[in-house]
C-alpha cells in the first residue's frame, strides 16, 4: 500500500503537470474533465488530503461533510467565490487562490474585450465568413467607438483593475475608477487614475470595465437602473464574474440601443448564457478565458500545487486565504 498522501485533482491539468504530482502524491485525476456532482465531490473529498479544483467545485460545509482528513483545497483561480470560506474554516481545511500570477493576461484580455465590443470586430468576422463582405457600405458600416482619448471607468481597482488603466494610459485615455476603498496618492499616480464615485463613474466613462470580486455586495453591481445611467455610444465589458451584472437587464439595454456593445467572459450561471445575449451582435461573449494562456495557466496550477505541497508539509501555503487557520 502506498504511503504517499492521496490527494484530487479535480479537472483536466497538464499531463506534466500531472505526472510531477504523481512523483509525490497518490493522485485521483479527472483527466476526463467531467464535472463532479455534489455527492461525487464529497465522495472524492473524503478520501484526501489535499485538493487541486477550480470554480467549478463548489467548496462548502456539504463538500466537507465526510472530509475527516482533508487539510488543503487549493483553487486554481484568483476569484474563490466557489468556496465558502468560513465553512471551510470551521471544518480546519486551509483555502488557497492564485493571486499576481494572472494578472497581466487577465488584464490585456480586458481590453481585448474592450476593444472588440467597441470596433465590432467579431460582428465584422460574421460578415465576412457569411459572405456579406459586398454587402457592407465603405462609410457607415460598421461603425464603432474609439478608445483612444476617451475616458475609460474601472469598477474594482485592485490589481487587475490597476493592470487595466495602466494599458488605457498607453491609449490616451482618461482613467477614472470606483472601489470599495481608494488607492493611496502613489498607486493612483501609478495608474493615471481619478477616484470618482460609481455614479459618476457610470455618467462620464466611454468604456466601463468591471473587475470587482462577486460577493452578496457586488451582486447584480450593474442592472437596469445603473445601466440608465451610462452613456448611449458606452461600451461595458465583465471580466468579474457572473451574476455581479444583472444578464437580463444589460440584454434588454442592448437590444434597445440603451449602450453601444458590451463584453463579457463571465456569465450569471455560468456555462449557461442568457439566450437574448445569444440572439444580439452588440455584444461579444468568451468562455471565461481571460487568464488563459498556455503561460499564465502553467503558473496558476505551479502557484496551486505551491500552496498543496507547503500545507501538506505542515508549512503556511504562499497564498493562504483563511490565514486566521495558522495562527490557531
Ligand atoms: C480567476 O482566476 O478568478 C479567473 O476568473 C479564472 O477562473
Amino acid at each position: 500500500m502506498s504511503t504517499k498522501p492521496r490527494i484530487l485533482v479535480a479537472r483536466a491539468i497538464f499531463p506534466d503537470a500531472l505526472a510531477s504530482l504523481e512523483e509525490s502524491f497518490e493522485v485521483k485525476s479527472n483527466q476526463a474533465d467531467e464535472v463532479f456532482s455534489t455527492d461525487n465531490l464529497r465522495k472524492e473529498l473524503a478520501q484526501v488530503a489535499g485538493a487541486l479544483v477550480f470554480g467549478s467545485e463548489r467548496i462548502d460545509q456539504n463538500a466537507l461533510a465526510d472530509a475527516k482528513n482533508l487539510k488543503i483545497v487549493a483553487n486554481i483561480s484568483v476569484g474563490y467565490n466557489n468556496f465558502d470560506v468560513p465553512a471551510m474554516t470551521t471544518a480546519g481545511v486551509m483555502a488557497t487562490n492564485t493571486p499576481d500570477v494572472l494578472t497581466d493576461s487577465t488584464a490585456d484580455f480586458g481590453f481585448a474585450l474592450m476593444m472588440a465590443a467597441a470596433r465590432r470586430i467579431t460582428e465584422s468576422e460574421h460578415w465576412i465568413r457569411n459572405g456579406q463582405w459586398d454587402k457592407m457600405s465603405i462609410v457607415y458600416n460598421p461603425l464603432g467607438m474609439d478608445l483612444h482619448h476617451t475616458t475609460l471607468g474601472i469598477i474594482g481597482m485592485g490589481r487587475i483593475g490597476q493592470g487595466i488603466a495602466k494599458r488605457g494610459l498607453g491609449f490616451g485615455m482618461n482613467v477614472i475608477y470606483h472601489n470599495r476603498k481608494r488607492l493611496s496618492e502613489s498607486d493612483e499616480k501609478a495608474c493615471g487614475a481619478r477616484y470618482v464615485d460609481k455614479e459618476t463613474l457610470l455618467r462620464e466613462a466611454d468604456h466601463v470595465v468591471l473587475v470587482v470580486p462577486y460577493s452578496a455586495e457586488s451582486h447584480h453591481l450593474i442592472g437596469a437602473k445603473e445601466i440608465a445611467l451610462m452613456k448611449s455610444t458606452a461600451t461595458l465589458v465583465n471580466i468579474a464574474r457572473g451574476g455581479i451584472v444583472d444578464d437580463a437587464a444589460l440584454a434588454e439595454a442592448l437590444k434597445a440601443k440603451k449602450i453601444f456593445a458590451a463584453g463579457l467572459d463571465v456569465y450569471e450561471g455560468e456555462p449557461k448564457v442568457h439566450p437574448e445575449l445569444l440572439k444580439l451582435s452588440n455584444v461579444v461573449l468568451a468562455p471565461h478565458i481571460a487568464s488563459a494562456t498556455e503561460k499564465t495557466r502553467r503558473a496558476m496550477i505551479n502557484l496551486a500545487v505551491r500552496n498543496l505541497r507547503a500545507a501538506l508539509a505542515g508549512e503556511k501555503p504562499p497564498s493562504l486565504i483563511n490565514t486566521e487557520l495558522w495562527k490557531k
